[in-house]
């Protein structure tokens, strides 16, 4: 489990702290698929750093299963166990090739050759990056890359999984790549996953999504839920899609349409069974 206990993050600046995470109390746990919405600005990626203690609290204490963050001796721990996908795969990718690039973490985890060897292997393999081994990273399309960046993650085994606005950069497909490997994560793998998005149809399909306004938690349920809370997608400045208002509103009227409807043709597939 993730946990935040009365989380408060500023940061120092030469004009005074500014605070961008206030008083959050939440857990993830494994197996568990929490989406992070709200506006620009609202604290979701400090929120996202603290969970693998990249920050640490002012106020408050994040502890990952028995390891509080704030433990200098707990890091690297921390940092193995919480992967982090950032949101230009250029940071992230460091090797000259891409079976290197998704060597490197565990390398630095000191395991034994045949060891990194299987775990390139598994994490290739799970992001459909199998066969392009030799290939040079900068040479890749943009979605190779952010799968790429999410191998060299996986190949640390996390037990969980940050992903900061990790498909921004890419286009309907690959998005599509990347949210597939989000929950087969988390429903197939039993990671525990974060995302963070400002894309509706990306929240909609998690558990449970966390909506942060002003660093503070003001939603925290489930899809469907949040959808039906005009005052909660406003405050969280939130572009629901057409057929997400339309599937909510019928809910209100008792017509049962399955949480996670977010396209025209699904919303379609959902009324006519
Ligand atoms: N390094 C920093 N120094 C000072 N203030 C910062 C720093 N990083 C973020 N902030 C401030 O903290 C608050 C929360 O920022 P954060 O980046 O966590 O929000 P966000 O929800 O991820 O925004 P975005 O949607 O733009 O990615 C904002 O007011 C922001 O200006
Ligand atoms: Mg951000």
């Amino acid at each position: 489990m993730i946990r935040f206990e009365a989380v408060t993050f500023e940061y120092q600046t030469a004009e005074g702290p500014i605070p961008a995470v206030s008083d959050v109390d939440l857990a993830v746990g494994r197996g568990e698929f929490v989406a992070v919405v709200g506006a620009n600005g609202s604290g979701k990626s400090t929120f996202a750093r603290l969970c693998d203690g990249l920050l640490v609290p002012t106020r408050g204490r994040v502890v990952v299963d028995d390891l509080d963050t704030r433990d200098a001796d707990a890091v690297w721990e921390v940092r193995a166990r919480v992967g982090f996908v950032m949101q230009n795969p250029d940071n992230q990718i460091v090797g000259a090739s891409v079976e290197d690039d998704a060597a490197f973490g565990p390398e630095n985890l000191g395991l034994p050759r045949a060891e990194i060897a299987g775990r390139v292997a598994g994490a290739l393999s799970a992001t459909g990056l199998t066969g392009l081994e030799r290939s040079e990273p900068h040479l890749l399309s943009e979605g190779q890359k952010q799968r790429l960046a999410i191998a060299g993650t996986l190949a640390m085994h996390p037990d969980y999984v940050v992903f900061d606005e990790a498909t921004s950069m890419l286009d309907a497909a690959g998005r599509e790549d990347v949210l597939a490997i989000v929950e087969r994560l988390a429903r197939a793998s039993g990671t525990g996953v974060v995302l963070v998005t400002h894309r509706v149809a990306e929240a909609v399909r998690a558990d449970r999504v966390v909506g942060l306004a002003a660093g503070r938690v003001i939603f925290d349920g489930e899809p469907a839920a949040l959808l039906g809370d005009e005052n909660a997608v406003s405050r969280l400045s939130l572009d629901v899609p057409a057929s997400s208002a339309i599937a909510a509103e019928l809910r209100t009227r008792g017509i049962d349409i399955p949480p996670g409807v977010a396209t025209p043709e699904a919303l379609v597939e959902a009324l006519w069974l």
